[in-house]
């Protein structure tokens, strides 16, 4: 097969990477790509958001299978595209991304099909939303109901700090026309994991539980950013949480979104809240996480072609169950100074090698190369993943790698995983 990627992140990294190893796979493109990933596919000039060009080139190069990255894209009906010219894609359809697109849909759609989420309320004005916080409980969290790159959602300490808020989206628009409509809801107290599955629409495939680390300081501080690190699996999340977020959460979506005809073959992300009485959405995603994929993919045993093919074709329900390697992952991102702000790029980066062994990978995001030399093109530049039996010993291959790159104004955290060993209050299920 001939597949092409869309998108430029560790992420897409991490997919081609794992396409590579399939007996299936026989060409890789990557849209529009990185250096990172050009070292082991084709990367085409076609940014992510440029359907036409995108399925043209599919057209034209026989690709077999396109597996789509990002959200923008899926947002932009990517799907509808290639499905009207009978190309073979992976991913929600336009309609089916709204779950990720408008918070606002996706929260109406969890209250009608009963999937356990905060309680919450939609504003379309200023004033309105005004006068609710001002008789409302705090901390309460506000959110963009448009995509804002993971920087949409606020929590808000105070009433005056939430009027500022939602002046900010509803009337300054930081967000543009994301914050023309918010969501006002509960704050949740408990543990954050995300849990991703594999779906063609009909059925579904968990995959392991993995946690973000989205503030940019140790300890989780700071300013939110894309993700400065995962790890996978998560130990505190159980059996039963898995089970009761398969059967309570994901399968009930699936099927609401098959009712209401909206076609969903990918991935589909549930970032969650465990709290004391159960696991609770705070948001969806329609496609593979990031920074989580870095540390979740390494793990997975069964042949990333076999399942993507499986969901297109619809067969999804006959497939064997996934399959795991033991053990662990720990992906630490290597960011710049300024980071998520105003990141500097064009750094020299010393010490990337080619790591065979199955045990460290290295995936590129914001990286550029000038003859043989690497340079920081971005926030993010590098994810480091370290796979291991455990853990502990993830992390410390993952660090002990960290260690050996360098560029001015590196940055990252060294805490990555510190919330896997406390011992929480149980989440109820
Ligand atoms: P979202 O984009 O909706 O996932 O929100 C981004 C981040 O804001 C989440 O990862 C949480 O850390 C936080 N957050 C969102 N919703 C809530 C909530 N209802 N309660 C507490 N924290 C939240
Ligand atoms: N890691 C969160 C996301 O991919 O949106």
């Amino acid at each position: 097969m001939k597949i092409l990627v869309i998108g430029s992140g560790g992420r897409e990294h991490a997919i081609v990477w794992q396409l590579k190893q399939s007996r299936l796979v026989k060409k890789i493109f990557a849209a529009p790509g990185n250096p990172g990933i050009g070292l082991i596919a084709g990367c085409v000039n076609i940014k992510a958001d440029n359907i036409k060009g995108l399925a043209d080139f599919a057209q034209k190069n026989n690709i077999d299978l396109t597996v789509v990255g990002p959200e923008i894209p899926l947002t932009l009906g990517i799907v509808d595209e290639f499905m009207r010219r009978k190309l073979r894609i992976f991913g929600p359809n336009k309609q089916a991304a709204e779950i990720e697109g408008s918070k606002a849909f996706a929260k109406e759609f969890m209250r009608k099909y009963h999937i356990p989420t905060a309680p919450f309320q939609i504003f379309t004005e200023p004033h309105e939303a005004i006068s609710f916080v001002k008789s409302a409980g705090m901390p309460i969290v506000i959110k963009a109901s448009g995509l804002a790159a993971g920087k949409g959602a606020i929590v808000a300490k105070t009433q005056e700090e939430a009027v500022e808020v939602i002046e900010n989206m509803m009337v300054q628009k930081v967000f543009g026309d994301a914050g023309a409509k918010i969501v006002i809801e509960t704050f949740l107290e408990g543990q954050e994991v995300s849990m991703m599955c594999f779906t063609d629409g009909k059925s579904v495939k968990m995959m392991l539980p993995s946690q973000d680390h989205k503030q940019i300081g140790e300890g989780d501080t700071g300013p939110n950013t894309g993700g400065m690190g995962a790890y996978c699996p998560v130990n505190f999340v159980d059996e039963a949480t898995q089970a009761f977020v398969k059967e309570q959460i994901i399968e009930p979506t699936i099927s609401g979104l098959q009712k209401e005809n909206r076609i969903y073959k990918g991935v589909l992300y549930a970032g969650l809240m465990l709290t004391e009485s159960g696991p609770k959405v705070m948001e969806f995603n329609c496609r593979f996480g990031d920074p989580e994929t870095q540390a979740v993919l390494p793990l997975l045993k069964t042949d990333l072609a076999d399942i993507f093919i499986s969901i297109v074709d619809g067969n999804l329900e006959v497939m064997d169950e996934l399959e795991w390697h033991p053990g662990a992952a720990a992906c630490v991102i290597l960011a710049s100074r300024g980071y998520p702000q105003k990141a500097e790029t064009g750094k020299r980066i010393f010490g990337l090698r080619n790591y065979s062994d199955k045990k460290c990978f290295l995936y590129h995001a914001g990286t550029k190369r000038e003859g043989k030399n690497w340079l920081t093109d971005g926030g993010r530049v590098i994810g480091v993943t370290g796979v291991d039996k455990d853990l502990r010993s993830a992390l410390n291959r993952a660090y002990e790698v960290v260690e050996s790159i360098k560029f001015d104004g590196m940055t990252f955290r060294s805490d990555i995983g510190f919330k896997a060993n406390m011992q929480w209050k149980k989440s109820r299920v």
